[in-house]
């Protein structure tokens, strides 16, 4: 617990809104224009969005990112030599042991940890690394002068500072208060998210169902306070009753749900009410996520779901799909907590 503090302490004290550096763009490949239409339509692009983006999403900014871009995975695991079979199979061998001995990216396992294991089927990882290895990787905009730099050391403090400074002296509307919000949300997540894969590979899915009972919401109440932000998780069909979506909330969840029926990009929602900023943003369902919100028998096994119903009797988060809008975060801050530096 104490290594969760530090590590997310330093996380929001290195923030500082890099306005800049949170924007990020889609590069293309010359070669890779004519493939467009097929790299949309390829499956692994689906689902490295759905499965691997949680940690290692592009739009996060450098500073708030929970684990390298896949773009720094590419470069690293592929170079003129390598062939798409052997890129295959060293995805595969790292996802199904990743450790130390088996890295190859030493910075990124000194900076976030070692990636948490998550079972994967066999056939996911290829179609990824299929995917990876034709086209182009949406790269955040920040990347490729961190890659330039060699890993970036000293790219990160001088630059935040001299922003943060700007900052203070003009008007709040530089702030990225949408790049805040999703810094709490991704690192919120990212704790959940590695603390529930532990214990599901360490005590299997029942205790792990026991483990959300008492630590989700003791978790996110922590982090909010190291943040003195509010961080809710809610949902139109909440498990837990305190986690119900008030009708603001409910607005919103709809909105995104819309956005993901039809594929269009999600942004977060951000409104600014009586000195105080309200942040939304979904959260979407990936294949681990139905072993507990899926259907029942088919995806929750029967133990898991007797548990369940012991825990929560009024439980209403069954019968998810994959990328579906399991809830949302809604996050709320003080206009004024980003001068704090
Ligand atoms: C819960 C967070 C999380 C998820 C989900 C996740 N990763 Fe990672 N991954 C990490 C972190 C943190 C690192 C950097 C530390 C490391 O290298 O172990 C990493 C590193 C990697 C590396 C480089 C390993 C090395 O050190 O050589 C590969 C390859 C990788 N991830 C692939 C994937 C793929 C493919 C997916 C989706 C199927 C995925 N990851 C999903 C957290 C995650
Ligand atoms: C091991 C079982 C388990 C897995 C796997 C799991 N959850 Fe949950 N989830 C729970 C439990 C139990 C709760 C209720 C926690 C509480 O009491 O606050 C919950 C609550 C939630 C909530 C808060 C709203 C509510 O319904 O109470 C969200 C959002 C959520 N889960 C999303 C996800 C997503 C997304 C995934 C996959 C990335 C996932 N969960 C995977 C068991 C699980």
């Amino acid at each position: 617990m104490k290594f969760l503090y530090l590590s997310l302490v330093l996380l929001f004290l290195t923030n500082c809104k890099d306005a800049k550096k949170s924007e990020y763009i889609a590069t293309e490949d010359k070669e890779d224009s004519s493939k467009n239409i097929s790299s949309e339509q390829h499956p692994g692009k689906k689902l490295m969005e759905t499965e691997c983006y949680i940690c290692h999403n592009p739009k996060a900014s450098e500073s708030s990112r929970i684990a390298p871009p896949m773009i720094a995975i590419k470069k690293h695991y592929i170079n003129s030599n390598t062939s798409k079979e052997e890129f295959r199979k060293s995805m595969v061998n790292w996802i199904e042991n990743p450790s130390i001995k088996n890295s190859k990216m030493p910075g990124a396992l000194k900076r976030f940890g070692v990636m948490p294991y998550q079972p994967y089927p066999i056939e996911t990882i290829e179609q990824i690394a299929d995917y990876m290895f034709d086209n182009t990787i949406e790269q955040p905009k920040w990347f490729k002068e961190h890659y330039k730099q060699g890993h970036g050391k000293g790219h990160g403090k001088g630059n935040n500072k001299g922003m943060g400074r700007k900052n203070r002296n003009s008007p709040n509307s530089e702030i990225d208060y949408a790049d805040m919000g999703l810094k709490y949300a991704l690192s919120t997540k990212a704790q959940l998210g590695k603390n529930l894969m532990r214990t599901i590979k360490e005590k299997g899915t029942v205790g792990a169902v026991e483990f959300c009972n008492i630590k989700a919401i003791t978790l996110t109440d922590s982090i909010s306070v190291i943040n003195n932000a509010l961080i809710k998780r809610v949902s139109d069909k909440p498990r837990n009753p305190k986690n119900k979506a008030n009708a603001t909330e409910l607005g919103h969840i709809n909105t995104f749900k819309k956005l993901v029926s039809e594929e269009k990009e999600i942004n977060p929602i951000v409104e600014k009410v009586n000195k105080k900023i309200h942040f939304y943003y979904p959260i979407k369902t990936n294949s681990m996520c139905l072993q507990c919100h899926g259907k029942s028998l088919k995806n929750i096994e029967i133990a898991t779901m007797a548990t369940l119903k012991v825990l929560y009797p009024n439980d209403k988060a069954i019968d998810y799909d994959v990328n579906e809008v399991r809830g949302i975060w809604s996050i709320s801050f003080d206009e004024k907590s980003i001068a704090v530096e």
